[in-house]
């Protein structure tokens, strides 16, 4: 997209560059086309965008949410076949979502522990129904001095499966119709983080190893689970890092993917991920310049979840000769910023902006970026125009410019007044 070409943006505001999210649309549909598709939606966190990457998805399954009340949300929304990722303490929500699963929806809870399982098999009982679940399978690979993967699901081995469902068994209001093993250091890891250069080799190798654990222990587990009668409805893996991994194995019937869609800038550090575009983001206003060189933005501080690092922090997309001040970073309402590239002198040029112009940036994760905002403003490239879909009726105001349209809003969860955790 050509930012320089919108303007004025709205600022802030967060942005959605339809051109790109249609070219990881499709990039997704061609990497995952050997398996069944599922959305992430703390990756997307809109309704109306899980609408449009959903009636643009031939393998699309269903959505894959991160918590119990905003289950019900996406069953209240229209959505069906919804595959809870994480073990929730919320039974008042698992309740609500009775009334849809009695009309044929498809709801499946996540469990690892016996408490997942009795709190569910409790509140099921008390409601005369039984509840779906899927195992959560660990696929972290424990080495002698590092854990390679992530600390989450108790059910690392096929033994701990297996005590799982003796007392399962026990549990009759509880059917298992589902396993899913995430490979979440080989999807979400990035082989280069900022400043660590010399770990981008051993990331490769420890991911490469990583793969074969991964197929050997979800592989045989599966097929052990099917072997002891199990009918697994879907045996889930994947994210966005592992696309061409993942909708290889044999076992797998379905992937996840959210982040690939947006693709944030901590995924412009993963090789899987080069042939994907920047979509989402969020633009702010210079509002003050405090000395020849420096402009200030208002807003920018949405730091990103995890490990805290730079590689946490937002990127500047456009203009490119913007660097941060190390002493600030990007603050809770104002972010300054040079105008020249670090150890360089300004150049002719550098000293563009100025207060009311616009700066574009990036998140560094996909879903929080909606967090902060109600909308996300979607533009297109107006060459592009033609291939525009019967989705985008919704103009907000039409042209802005000569080459860049707005086409329509895409009202985030926040946007909805939801709060999701
Ligand atoms: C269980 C599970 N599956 C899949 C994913 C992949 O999501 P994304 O494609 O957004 O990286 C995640 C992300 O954390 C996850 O927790």
């Amino acid at each position: 997209m050509d930012f320089a070409q919108i303007s004025p943006p709205k600022t802030p505001s967060a942005w959605l560059d339809m051109d790109a999210l249609d070219h990881n649309i499709a990039l997704v549909n061609q990497k995952t086309q050997a398996v069944n598709l599922r959305l992430a939606t703390k990756s997307i966190r809109s309704t109306d965008v899980l609408h449009y990457i959903k009636a643009n998805s031939p393998n699309f399954i269903g959505l894959m949410s991160y918590a119990a009340d905003e289950s019900v949300y996406l069953l209240e929304n229209g959505f069906d076949n919804i595959l809870c990722a994480y073990p929730t303490l919320d039974m008042i929500s698992v309740k609500k979502t009775f009334q849809y699963t009695k009309q044929g929806a498809t709801m499946i809870w996540m469990v690892d522990r016996p408490e997942h399982v009795d709190m569910l098999n409790r509140v099921a009982q008390e409601n005369e129904t039984v509840i779906d679940i899927c195992l959560d399978i660990n696929m972290s690979m424990p080495l002698p001095k590092l854990y390679f993967g992530t600390k989450r699901s108790a059910l690392l081995s096929k033994k701990d499966v297996k005590t799982l469902l003796k007392h399962i068994k026990k549990s009759a209001n509880v059917n298992v119709c589902a396993a899913m093993g995430y490979e979440a250091q080989i999807a979400g890891l990035p082989e280069h983080l900022p400043g660590k250069a010399l770990l981008t080799p051993a990331i490769r190798l420890l991911k490469n190893r990583s793969q074969k654990q991964v197929s050997q222990r979800r592989g045989s587990i599966v097929n052990w689970l099917k072997k002891q009668g199990y009918e697994l409805q879907l045996v889930n893996g994947g994210g966005s890092g592992s696309m061409d991994f993942t909708s290889s194995q044999p076992e797998i019937t379905e992937i996840t993917v959210g982040s690939a869609y947006y693709k944030p800038a901590y995924f412009d550090y993963m090789d899987s991920m080069a042939a994907f575009q920047p979509a989402a983001g969020f633009v702010l206003p210079v509002t003050r310049q405090p000395e020849k060189g420096v402009i200030t933005c208002h807003g920018g501080g949405f730091i990103a979840s995890g490990a805290i690092g730079i590689d946490k922090a937002p990127v500047v997309h456009y203009p490119s000769n913007l660097t941060l001040l190390n002493d600030e970073g990007f603050g809770e309402v104002q972010t300054p910023m040079m105008l020249s590239k670090v150890g360089k002198k300004a150049t002719k040029g550098d000293s563009d902006l100025k207060i009311g112009d616009a700066v574009w940036c990036r998140h560094a994760k996909a879903g929080e970026l909606c967090e902060h905002f109600n909308e996300l403003i979607g533009y297109r490239d107006a060459s592009n125009q033609v291939q525009a879909t019967n989705n985008e009726s919704n103009d907000v105001n039409g042209s802005v410019s000569t080459g860049v349209k707005v086409l329509k809003t895409m009202t985030t969860y926040r946007g909805e007044g939801k709060c999701f955790h």
